[in-house]
């Protein structure tokens, strides 16, 4: 039997921040090689989002029919749901390629005129945190959005010129965890708008099977829930999961995930029956032990865990504030009965009154 030693429970903080950062739904540049070797290509193999996918079946439908390309596309939601993963599915679905870069990366007109200018016919352009576009080049974007066309300046004083330069017909596919902070012009140049939504542990088992059949992981039934029901509603968390309980079953065990193995492996990773992990559980207990409950704001939140504002609101908030644990108030972040009960605090009875005060 695998026995996990004290030593282990009572790993180094650092270790243990290391740890959550490699299971949270944060990217980093391993893990976008692992889900590219992993990534559904096509509808039938993408799991979850079913409204979502239908929508989209239909749009892609008709734009073969007109033999045009598909209107560009933003994608919102929380990180991890699959923004990325959706997109390549819809160009492979269209018979096209995508290019794919981030926001931060266009921060010279000429990173976006030269990007714009290398797309063949009817490829998308996929740009992530779009939200983070700066003005000028979000300028050049429109008309080439708009009319296919990219506006050059030459010369300079008296004889400046703009050149009207057309470029080839393309999709833009935006993707954002803040789509409150696009700017209108920019959002109301996008044809197709829509949120992922958090999956369900239904679909977030479904994911598991398929991934672990890739990289040849042994799971059973019962495994494959419990890592389902601790993923957070988020497929990026899942797989993440699945890695290192596998690494887990091999070690420690015969190789094969079940939910006993899990549940160690999990507790081992300091991840509870809902999910949560260290940062989340020291979020709420700051909300509940040294401010009463809250309101607290978002600055003295992410001081107090040493994390930067946009780690948390993208990361721990989203799944926090959908599986009810904390609200968002105009004053801050209040802890919510769920919260007090999962952790095992008395609910104070101020709590009841929570929405009125
Ligand atoms: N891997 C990650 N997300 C997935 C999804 N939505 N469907 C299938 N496999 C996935």
């Amino acid at each position: 039997m695998a026995i996990i030693s004290d030593g282990e429970k009572f790993k180094s903080e650092k270790t243990q921040k290391e740890t959550r950062e490699n299971i949270c739904a944060k990217t980093t540049d391993y893990d976008n090689c692992f889900e590219t070797n992993i990534r559904p290509k096509s509808f039938d193999e993408y799991i979850g989002q079913s409204q979502l996918k239908e929508t989209l079946k239909i749009s892609i439908e008709a734009a073969k029919k007109r033999n045009e390309p598909l209107d560009h596309l933003l994608f919102y939601g929380p990180p991890g749901l699959g923004k990325t993963t959706l997109s390549s599915v819809i160009a492979n679905e269209m018979g096209s390629k995508i290019k794919t870069t981030s926001a931060p990366a266009l921060e010279k007109p000429r990173d976006i005129i030269g990007i714009l200018m290398s797309l063949k016919k009817n490829d998308f352009l996929f740009i992530d945190e779009i939200h983070r576009l700066n003005k000028i080049a979000e300028e050049i974007l429109y008309p080439g959005m708009e009319d296919f066309t990219i506006d050059r300046t030459i010369g300079k004083g008296e004889t400046t010129r703009t050149l009207r330069i057309p470029i080839v017909k393309f999709t833009l596919v935006g993707a954002t965890t803040k789509a409150g902070s696009l700017s209108g012009p920019l959002r109301d140049r996008f044809g197709i708008i829509h949120k992922l939504e958090f999956y369900t542990d239904q679909e977030l088992k479904q994911i598991l099977k398929r991934t672990a059949s890739i990289i040849n992981a042994e799971i059973d039934e019962e495994g494959a829930e419990l890592i389902a029901s601790s993923a957070r509603g988020t497929p990026r968390i899942a797989n993440r999961l699945l890695k290192r309980i596998r690494d887990y079953a091999v070690v420690k065990s015969d190789g094969l995930i079940t939910k006993k193995t899990a549940q160690k492996a999990l507790k081992l990773l300091n991840i509870d029956e809902y999910g949560l992990d260290i940062t989340d559980r020291e979020l709420l207990k700051l909300l509940i032990e040294k401010h009463n409950g809250g309101p607290v704001g978002i600055e003295t939140i992410a001081a107090a865990l040493g994390e930067d504002i946009k780690t948390i609101e993208d990361v721990y908030e989203p799944y926090l504030l959908q599986a009810g644990f904390i609200a968002r108030t105009p004053r801050g972040r209040k802890a919510c009965c769920n919260a007090y009960e999962h952790l095992g605090y008395k609910i104070p009875s101020a709590q009841q009154n929570f929405f009125t005060d």
